[in-house]
Parts: structure tokens; sequence; C-alpha cells
């Protein structure tokens, strides 16, 4: 028996072990008491287990009585329970399954099916973000198709409400088009795309975006995805309505025609959907309006479902950096896939498969590799051992590579993220910052960050001012609007010390004031959390070079804050002076009796002296 707190353990024994003073009086009532207690919760047991006979009565010693009853008691118990037991164990026995019987069950399932059930992994979780995720998949591809064909380009993106559950969506570009033969499987197949085998830098990489938004308004309407796509300005364009078969992921084509477009080329896509129109923070209009501050040289027009018209007019006259495709670089490349490269590999000799299939891998440095691995450099690549692929993996990670080319990635630009600010914000002051490329698990990225201060709201920033920074995460030209406080740009900027440049911050929170801050972080291949391409990969080489690239726009920002501060003082002071220098000549013209003329030069002195004082 263990001592309870505050009692010593020897005092507790003794009152147990029946000491004279604890068995008599008051103490030995209670135990008697307790007795009573006892029995009479046991007689109610034994009613409640429905004994129709009334309890023997109390013979003596407590236990004769309370023992029969218990026993009657558990004794029915027993005639019942075997029989229910045996029939739930027969049951359970006709109801088990047998390797035969999981065996006819097995079949592999189709990867819409699984995204069908598994919406939300694609950012179809609820009807706002549903309608916010379809308009993004299709803009995203529409700019990265108008890119890649070096077109600058023309979006209109259309939002019709049918009802207040019901949207019609169509976003149309001035791209290349798509090719007929094309058409069917990039909207109504999952996992079909361009982008996903190449390193370079683009919007979309995973061959899911468009043809899931067309999914999902296949699930919530019935209603097929409307395609219609012209590529060569001679020739009529292709309209075509498709749907996906989510047990096959095959597409079936429900129309299939020739018709009118108003471009010379491009594709218009419109998708009926369930969703909901809301505006603020997460709307789409906010994304576009994102998107047009990433994206200076895009003309966008916007019409909402509830008849606002946005219009936003191309900034920047000039095509951004045309990103070149690139091969990996060795430092990212795990055993299994160097391995299976190695096997798959056309090669004759291990030299020329390191050079042809690896970037910055030049003769001297696959030798280098293969001497260092104890490799022959005539090993034929494809019968090569997993033994030997450890080595050479091994011996790949001690050699030194250059790093990656960066002509796979391009900035937006100093110049291009002020204007892109300046598109969305007025504000008193405005700085950008664009790092060097950098790498994470061989792929190369670069980070860039721009800063608007003094935003003037519809209140002119009052409220602004108490009101936490507003930080836009951009990847690839894409805004992020969901799971912010999962990803690595807030990470880094609320662990950076906002303090030191003058802006205000409590612990653990982001910067308060009139501030908005835009981070990009461009890559060949963007580290998301999930495919709904939400929030960046806590990588510490990315936190690195956000928190680097930010705190350069914070230096900018202090400095300006700080010189504001010093001319405010200072007018403050001029305003003093000429206030309160008339009185001063006053009091002195009474206290020494001075002329007019006196008072004249003595004020002007006192101002030239005081002025002198101040420092600009
Ligand atoms: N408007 C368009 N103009 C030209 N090509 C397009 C257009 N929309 C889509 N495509 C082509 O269709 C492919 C599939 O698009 P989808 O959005 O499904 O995947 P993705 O853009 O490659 O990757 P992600 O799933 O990350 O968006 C793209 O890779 C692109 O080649
Ligand atoms: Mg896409």
């Amino acid at each position: 028996m263990a001592a309870r707190k505050g009692q010593p353990a020897g005092q507790l024994q003794f009152a147990f072990e029946g000491s004279p003073v604890e068995q008599s009086g008051a103490k030995v009532k209670r135990v008697t008491a307790r007795k009573a207690k006892k029995t009479k919760v046991k007689k109610a047991t034994a009613k409640k287990a429905g004994s129709k006979r009334s309890l023997p009565k109390k013979r003596g010693g407590k236990s004769a009585s309370v023992k029969s009853v218990k026993g009657k008691v558990a004794g029915k118990k027993r005639s019942v329970e075997p029989k229910k037991t045996a029939v739930v164990r027969r049951e359970r026995k006709q109801a088990a399954a047998t390797a035969e019987s999981m065996a006819d069950k097995q079949r592999s399932i189709s990867v819409s099916e699984f995204f069908a059930k598994n919406r939300h992994l694609l950012g179809f979780d609820n009807p706002r973000k549903a309608l916010l995720t379809a308009v993004k998949e299709a803009v995203d591809n529409s700019l990265d198709a108008c890119e890649e064909a070096q077109i600058l380009p023309d979006l209109l993106i259309d939002i019709r409400a049918v009802s207040d559950k019901k949207y019609v969506l169509k976003v149309r570009d001035n791209g290349p088009g798509i090719l007929k033969a094309q058409i069917p499987n990039i909207f109504a197949r999952l996992l079909y795309g361009s982008k996903f085998h190449s390193l370079k830098m683009s919007r979309g990489q995973q061959g899911i975006g468009i043809s899931a938004a067309g999914m999902y308004g296949l699930l919530t309407t019935g209603e097929p995805v409307q395609i219609v796509s012209r590529t060569n300005p001679q020739r009529k364009a292709h309209h075509y309505h498709v749907q996906i078969d989510t047990t096959k992921n095959r597409p079936q084509v429900v129309l299939d025609e020739e018709c009118e477009f108003e471009l010379a080329t491009g594709t218009s896509v419109t998708i009926t959907l369930e969703g909901r129109y809301l505006r603020g923070r997460q709307s789409v209009d906010e994304y576009i309006s994102q998107t047009a501050m990433a994206n200076p040289h895009a003309t966008i027009v916007y019409n909402a479902p509830d008849g606002e018209r946005f219009e936003y007019g191309r900034q920047v006259s000039e095509l951004p950096f045309a990103p070149r495709e690139i091969k990996p670089h060795p430092y990212g490349v795990e055993l299994g896939l160097l391995y299976k490269m190695a096997r798959d590999s056309g090669t004759k000799q291990l030299t020329s498969f390191l050079q042809s299939e690896f970037s910055r891998v030049s003769l001297r440095v696959a030798n280098q590799i293969c001497d260092a691995g104890k490799l022959r450099r005539t090993l034929r690549p494809s019968r090569m051992t997993l033994k030997q692929a450890e080595a050479l993996h091994e011996a790949i990670n001690k050699t030194k590579i250059m790093s990656p080319s960066t002509d796979c990635i391009g900035p937006i630009g100093p110049d291009e993220l002020e204007a892109g600010l300046k598109r969305v914000v007025e504000a008193d002051f405005y700085c950008a910052s664009t790092r060097s490329p950098s790498v994470y698990r061989g792929n190369p990225f670069l980070v860039e960050a721009a800063l608007a201060y003094g935003i003037k709201g519809n209140d002119n920033g009052e409220a602004e001012k108490e009101a936490l920074m507003r930080l836009n995460r951009i990847a690839n030209r894409v805004p992020l609007l969901y799971q912010q406080s999962g990803c690595a740009i807030y990470k880094a900027v609320m662990d950076t010390n906002w303090r030191n440049y003058a802006l205000s911050q409590s612990r653990g929170a982001l910067p308060t004031g009139p501030v908005m801050l835009m981070v990009h972080f461009a890559s060949v291949w963007v580290p998301f959390t999930s495919e709904s391409k939400e929030a960046i990969a806590h990588y510490p080489e990315i936190i690195r070079e956000i928190q680097l690239a930010v705190q350069d726009c914070g230096r900018k920002l202090g400095m300006y804050l700080r010189k504001r501060k010093r001319i405010q003082q200072e007018m403050a002071k001029r305003s003093y002076i000429e206030t309160y220098l008339p009185y001063i000549g006053e009091a002195l013209q009474d206290i020494l009796s001075l002329k007019a003329r006196q008072v004249e030069t003595v004020v002007g002195k006192l101002k030239t002296v005081l002025e002198k004082s101040r420092k600009f």
C-alpha cells in the first residue's frame, strides 16, 4: 500500500494492521457501514440479473448469502452464453475470408478511380476550392502553352453562374492550339501530358491538372468537357465534347465536329462544374489578381460570375526567358533509379552512359567517376550488377561535378516583379531581389522576392497598419493560395527577424504593417507537398535561399523606413523653429528692451544656429 501524500507510510500501515485506537469507536462503525453497503449493491446486482426468487435471509456471516446469490446468477449466465457464443462463432467462421475468396477480389485500380475517390488530393475538396482549382488548371495550361510557343498570352476567363451551386467556366487562350488526335487524351485521361518527363521550368508538371478538372465536372454535373482548338489559321477549328471513363482511365468522345473560332490559333476549354463563388482571400478573384502580378507579360480579361469585369493590361511587352530542357544532374539521382537507368541503357560503355544520361558529365569527369568506384570504364551498363551500381552511386557523390546548368529556369526579374506589384497594389515603396540559382537534390532552383510598403487601401491604409503582412507565394509563376502554414516560404518568412527592418513582429507570427511580400520559387521540379500543388516542401536548401532573398528586401525596406523616420523628425523640428522663434523674439524684445531691427537680427542669427544643428 502506497502512502498517501503528506502522510508517512508507517502511519498508514499501522492503521490497517488494526491498532486498538483505530478499531474502537467511529472507525468500527465506518467499517460495518461499508460492509452493509457492499451487500446492498450485490443484492441490487442480483435483482438486475433477473433472479425472481427473493434472496435468502442473512444467516450470520455475510459470505453465505452473497455467495449463494452470486452462484445462481453466474449459473444462469453460463446456461445462456455458450449457446450465443456458438452461434456467433459459426457465423464468424462462415463470413471469414479464405485465400481463395480474397484472391477473387483482387483487381487493379485505375488511377482515375483512385482520384475520383480522393479528389481532395487534387484540390477538389469543397465547392469553393474546386472552382478555384479548375480555373487554376486551365489558366496554368494556357500560359504554359503560349510561352512554349513564344506567343505573348491573351487570356479570357469567363465564369457564369447557372445556379448558386452550378457554374460554367470557360478559359480561352491564343496559344498554338492542340492537335486533333491529342484532344481526347489531354482532357479526359489522367496522367497524360508533355511536361512530366522534361526537366524544364513550367507551371504544370504532373499531367493530371486539366483532366482532373474535367473529371470533377463530370462527376458533379454529368456534363462533358467542351474544347475548341485551332492549330492552323487556314483551317477550321476542332470542336470536341469528351468525358473520362473512370474505370479504364480512357477518354470517351461525345461530339467531334469542325467549327469557326474567333482567333487564328488557340484553345478554349469549357467545364460545367459544381462550385461556389465567394470573394476574398483564396478566391478566384485573388488567384487571377496574383497571376496578373506574377505574369506582367500577359493580358488577362476576367468576367466574374457576379457580372464584374476585371482587365489586366500587359505591362511588359517582352516574353519571359525561355527555359531550356536539361538532363538530370548526377548528384540528385537515387541508387534504384541509377541501377534501372543503367540496365535500360543502350550505350556500350559506362563512360558513354554517364555522359549521355546526365548533365555536367564530360569524358574527364566520367573517367574520374569510374576510377573512384574502381569500375571498368568499358563496363556494359546493361550488364551492371546491383553491387556495381552501389559503387557507381558512391563514386558519383565522391567526385566533384559542376553544379547543374541554370538555363532551364528563368526568373521573373526584379524590374518585372516590381511592375507586377504595381499592377495590383498602390504603395509608397517597392523593392525586389533575385538570387542566383542554387540546387536541391540535384534540381536547380532560384528564389526571388518583391515587397511593397505603405499599401493604400480604401481607407488610405489605416486598417493595414495593424494587419499582418500579406504574403503572396508563387511557384513557377503560379500563385499558391492554400496550405500557407505548411509551406517552406511561410516558414522562411516567419523565421526572419523583421524587427531588424523596422517592422513590428510577435513571436511565431508574420510581421505587421501595410506590407505585401511576394516570394517566387522557380525550379525544374517544384517539390510540392501534395498533388494539389499548394505548398512547397521544407528542404533546408530552399528555406535558406528564400530567407536570403527576403532579407535582401528587408534591408532595403529598413533603409527606406529609417530614412523616412529621420526626414519626419527633421520636418517636425523645422516646424517647431518656425512656430516658436517669433515668440522668442518678442520675449527678448521685452526683457532686453531691443529695437525692432535688433530683434530681427537676433532672431535671424538664432534661426541660422538652430538650422545648422539639424542633420539631414
Ligand atoms: N491550352 C492548351 N494549349 C496547348 N496545350 C495544352 C493546353 N492545355 C493542356 N495542354 C497540353 O496538355 C497536357 C496535359 O495538361 P494537364 O494540365 O493535364 O497536365 P500538365 O499541365 O502537364 O501537368 P499538371 O497536372 O501539373 O497541370 C499538357 O502537358 C500540355 O501539353
Ligand atoms: Mg496543367
